[in-house]
């Protein structure tokens, strides 16, 4: 099998992997998914991105339950009944936590081009996003090229100042989502694209 065979092996049995072994990841599979996704593109090659990298579930824990206090004001807003608000907190503590590698992506605003003009500012802070988002990509496709599974979590989107807070993290990281990373305890099915001619226009 050749180089490129493989990764197209890669791209192609990469899935959202969300239940993990207990297995500890080593350190050095660790650093090589981060280095990873340092070598992806990103806007003027700026590295905005920030990575806070969690192997201690009193972390994930903490991180977890912060992240849950306005999720289930939500749920209690919404009607939901104390027992399943608790039952449903209880799952998502379960999810947040049940993997032995947790990379949550930042986005440093202070190493972010400034401008008088708000349109330039939404703009760069939006390609430091996209830039972060990339960099997730190519760690999840080199979680599944070392033998590792993992997931993209939206969670920290929502609550982006408790878990600043709840990590400690200095204050201009803002957090993007985070990745499940470990040894795969399921093999999810392949989850159905829409086919080219659905989101492809060929203008030429
Ligand atoms: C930006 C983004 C946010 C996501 N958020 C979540 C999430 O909060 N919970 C979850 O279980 N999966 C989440 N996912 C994973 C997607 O559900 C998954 O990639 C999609 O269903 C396709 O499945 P596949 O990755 O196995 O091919 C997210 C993926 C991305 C890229």
């Amino acid at each position: 099998m050749n180089n490129k065979t493989e990764f197209w092996k890669v791209v192609e049995d990469r899935r959202s992997v969300r239940q993990f072994r207990t297995q500890p990841v080593e350190k050095t599979l660790i650093e090589k998914i981060l280095q990873t996704g340092t070598r992806a593109p990103n806007a003027h090659n700026r590295q905005s991105w920030r990575f806070a990298v969690l192997t201690e579930q009193d972390d994930m824990v903490r991180m977890a339950e912060a992240m849950g206090v306005d999720f289930q004001q939500a749920l209690r807003d919404g009607g939901m009944s104390p027992d399943e608000v608790t039952e449903r907190a209880r799952q998502r503590v379960a999810r947040l936590t049940g993997a032995p590698v947790v990379v949550v992506l930042c986005v440093d605003t202070d190493d972010l081009d400034g401008y008088s003009d708000t349109n330039r500012d939404t703009g760069e802070y939006l390609m430091a996003v996209q830039s972060a988002a990339l960099a997730g990509g190519h760690m999840l496709l080199a979680a599944q090229a070392l033998g590792l599974a993992g997931a993209w979590l939206c969670g920290p989107l929502f609550a982006p100042e408790r878990v600043q807070s709840a990590l400690n993290l200095p204050a201009s990281w803002r957090a993007q989502g985070m990745l499940l990373i470990g040894y795969a305890d399921e093999s999810p099915a392949f989850r159905e694209r829409k086919p080219l001619e659905e989101v492809v226009q060929w203008i030429g």
